[in-house]
């Protein structure tokens, strides 16, 4: 007689980690893409003390978590020192990038590489934002909103919001 013997459930966790200052529509396609593959998807929101940010921390968790609050897979979270002392402490064993175009590839290459340095069983997996956002950045958002310049199809419209609030 045929034995069924029980498989084990795969929970695959991945990190999304950035700045996120603030979230763009570039970010949310790739949570949309990234929650459709893993099981539980983290976007991780680095708490850098060395860069001068336009919004705080709690703020870019706050727009993150409004924007991001139709996918129950989806966890916002923050995280200070090293991505992969955090990977470890979450469980998660991938760590989900965008690359947009040729020029993010140089950089990206040389942290999944040093990632891996450090962590060799954490993988850096990468997905394309869709071409719209190609150029999209939110460094190119902050400029655009403090010289009052059109958002619309940049951000949501509560990032946009929020940003016109700032720069006012
Ligand atoms: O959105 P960003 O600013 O391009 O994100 C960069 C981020 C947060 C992914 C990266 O700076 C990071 O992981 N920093 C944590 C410190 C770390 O682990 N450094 C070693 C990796 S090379």
């Amino acid at each position: 007689m045929l034995r069924v013997i029980p498989t084990r459930m795969k929970t695959s966790v991945a990190i999304y980690p950035g700045s996120f200052d603030p979230v763009t529509n570039g970010h949310l396609d790739l949570i949309e893409r990234g929650q459709k593959m893993f099981d539980r998807l983290i976007v991780a929101v680095l708490k850098n003390t060395e860069k001068e940010p336009m919004f705080t921390v709690p703020e870019r968790v706050e727009m993150l978590r409004d924007v991001t609050q139709q996918w129950e897979s989806v966890e916002i979270d923050v995280f200070e020192g090293l991505l992969v002392d955090y990977a470890r402490k979450r469980g998660a064993a991938v760590i989900l990038r965008g690359i947009r175009a040729v020029s993010d590839y140089e950089y990206e290459l040389q942290m999944a590489l040093m990632n891996r340095k450090l962590e060799p069983r954490l993988e850096t997996v990468f997905m394309m934002p869709g071409e719209t956002y190609s150029y999209l950045s939110a460094k190119v958002v902050r400029e655009i909103a403090h010289f009052g310049g059109p958002l619309a199809g940049l951000v949501p419209p509560t990032v946009e919001k929020r940003l016109r609030a700032k720069v006012s």
